[in-house]
């Protein structure tokens, strides 16, 4: 039997302006790159150029929707000083868009902060929320009458995780519980930090706090400017659960709460909607044996469905905003795909109110820490020539858009 999808659904893909614009110097990143701390994005897949090119191969692959994400160091190139210019930009990319009949989903922040904010602390800065919440004003007040779905941050547990917990990302801040309980820093991480004990726990823990309030502050700016406009943060849903033993239960409920829910009931409510990103579904105490993507990661298509479970009991709908594979031999993305629309429907028939899908990415892209090797796109970028390749996954993707049903 077809599962058939409710009508007006969302079938895309997404992106995001630091993984694939080119030519974004004025941010973090590129600074932390500068430096030799991560690799460079330079031109990236070129695509603040060749966008127009971009669309209309999303168009011929049958999407009517598509994420991407406006850079903020563009539209705010000094703190409080906008220009005209780089929203210009971001204008005819949304027009752009909607000439191909294709929707535009806007995130306002994708990780990269302009030098001037991550410079004086970032979201460490006691006025971060009120910052964010200027330029997401601004955003609203020149792009709201091209777009109606924004979201406001992307995926801040990953982000405060990478940054002030593991140290990965800018700006590479570590806690250790070893060396919180011998009060003593490894300061391995580039030896740019030196707290020591608690402090980088405490530190980190503000910056979950602070992201929570840009993004309400932020909701409450935008709606006074675009009440019709449709609102969401961007939730990074690691899917943590259990075998049978009560202690794995356990340990699965609290990485949840800690994870997902402790942070969403931070957000009060002030949201539209909810975007989902899927990677990670983690089962305590399972033994099973599962394939990896060239990332490493555990192949589990079907644990959308858990993250949309969990995300359900906010009652807000949800758009799948991102959720993809890394596979350079294009040989598990058809099935994936596959798998994941297969639980997104089943999680629809139990009435959970899922808008749209959005496959993470349109084109191979700059994967943050990891460079140019993780291989993403339905799209294959030479990143010498910037060709595009269609891989063949896209074509199984692009009879499900065009069908708005699994066959
Ligand atoms: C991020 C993307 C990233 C993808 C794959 C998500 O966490 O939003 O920027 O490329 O995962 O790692």
């Amino acid at each position: 039997m077809d599962k058939k999808f409710p009508k007006d659904f969302y079938w895309g893909a997404a992106t995001a302006s630091y993984q694939v614009e080119g030519g974004i110097e004025d941010v973090d990143w590129a600074e932390a790159a500068r430096r030799g701390y991560v690799p460079h994005a330079r031109k990236a897949c070129d695509h603040y150029n060749r966008y127009e090119e971009d669309f209309d191969i999303a168009k011929s692959l049958g999407h009517n929707a598509h994420r991407l994400s406006i850079e903020w160091s563009r539209i705010e190139p000094e703190a409080g000083k906008f220009d005209e210019g780089g929203i210009e930009h971001y204008r005819k990319v949304l027009r752009a868009l909607r000439a191909r009949g294709i929707e535009p989903f806007v995130t306002l922040w994708h990780f990269t902060s302009p030098t001037w904010f991550s410079e004086t602390g970032g979201f460490e800065r006691g006025d971060a929320p009120e910052v964010f919440a200027r330029y997401a004003a601004y955003v609203a007040k020149e792009l709201g009458g091209e777009c109606r779905h924004f979201s406001t941050i992307n995926e801040p547990i990953v982000y405060a995780n990478n940054g002030w917990l593991r140290g990965t990302w800018p700006p590479f801040k570590r806690f250790s519980f070893i060396d919180f309980v011998r009060m003593t820093n490894s300061g391995k991480m580039h030896n740019r930090f030196s707290q020591k004990g608690i402090v980088p726990f405490l530190t980190y823990l503000r910056v979950r706090k602070n992201l929570a309030a840009a993004h309400r502050k932020a909701y409450v700016a935008m709606k006074k400017i675009r009440p019709e406009s449709d609102i969401s943060i961007v939730r990074d849903v690691f899917v943590f659960d259990a075998n049978w033993n009560p202690i794995n239960k356990l340990i699965a409920s609290i990485m949840n709460w800690f994870w997902t829910y402790r942070f969403q009931n931070g957000l009060k409510g002030q949201y539209d909607s909810i975007g989902l990103n899927y990677y990670f579904h983690k089962t305590f105490g399972d033994r099973r044996k599962y394939k990896k993507s060239d990332i490493g990661w555990h192949i589990r298509p079907e644990g959308i469905y858990n993250a949309l479970y969990m995300l359900s009991r906010y009652k807000k709908p949800i758009f799948i905003s991102e959720t993809g594979i890394a596979d350079r031999e294009d040989v598990y993305r058809g099935d994936y795909i596959r798998g994941q629309i297969r639980a997104v429907h089943l999680a629809i028939e139990e009435g959970i109110d899922v808008r749209g899908f959005m496959y993470w990415s349109l084109l191979d892209n700059f994967e943050w820490a990891l460079g140019y090797e993780q291989k993403f796109g339905l799209v294959e970028v030479d990143f010498q020539t910037f060709k595009r390749t269609i891989r063949p996954s896209a074509y199984v993707y692009k009879e499900i858009c065009e069908k708005n049903a699994l066959v």
